[in-house]
């Protein structure tokens, strides 16, 4: 795993657009050209900003050369808080061999060590049962539903939120 850079505009287009409708029922609505070299460019040069800024973090997970997800550290915030929002996603073609679970322990430990954080929250659909997994088995705690929390595949959704603490999991 490693950071995010524009180059990988390429890589990020192709893996979205294969895995557009795998990911649809996750998604929030998405144009045209996020799906397209010119706007995984765009998309990286906000997050490379992001990334210098401090706000938000990308790591891409490749597989024997391939690009095959990533993990996403959003909404840093600071002072007493220290907190982010983790997303993530892995290619269908290779779900169940517990690349999800090892690329977010990745990021946990990149964000209590490195990135001086003291708490990850992640959200997931209330049936969302295989990323509920991927964060229990990284000693996320459950807090409980959010109703209608996000804005996903066309409507507001209900999610479970999860935490985990630095000091824990
Ligand atoms: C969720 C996602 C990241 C999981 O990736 P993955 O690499 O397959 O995850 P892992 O292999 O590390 O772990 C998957 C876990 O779900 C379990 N699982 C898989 N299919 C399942 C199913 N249909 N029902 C219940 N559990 C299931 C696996 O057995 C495993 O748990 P286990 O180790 O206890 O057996 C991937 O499916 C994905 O990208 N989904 C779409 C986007 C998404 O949901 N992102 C997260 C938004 S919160």
């Amino acid at each position: 795993m490693r950071p995010a850079r524009v180059a990988d505009a390429p890589h990020m287009a192709a893996l979205v657009t294969s895995q557009r409708t795998f990911l649809a029922p996750f998604d929030p609505p998405r144009p045209e050209a996020f799906f397209t070299v010119d706007g995984q460019r765009r998309e990286l040069e906000q997050l490379e900003l992001a990334a210098l800024a401090g706000s938000r973090h990308r790591f891409l997970i490749w597989l024997a050369g391939d690009l095959v997800g990533w993990v996403t550290a959003s909404n840093v915030v600071r002072g007493p808080f220290q907190s982010a929002n983790l997303g993530y996603a892995v290619a269908r073609e290779v779900n169940g061999r517990g690349i999800a679970t090892y690329a977010v322990g990745h990021v946990c430990d990149w964000a209590f060590g490195e990135g001086g954080l003291h708490r990850l929250e992640a959200g997931t659909l209330v049936d969302n049962v295989r990323s509920q997994r991927v964060l229990e088995k990284n000693g996320f705690e459950r807090i409980g539903v959010a109703r209608r929390y996000l804005y996903i595949d066309g409507d507001w959704r209900d999610h479970v939120l999860f935490q985990r603490i630095a000091e824990s999991g």
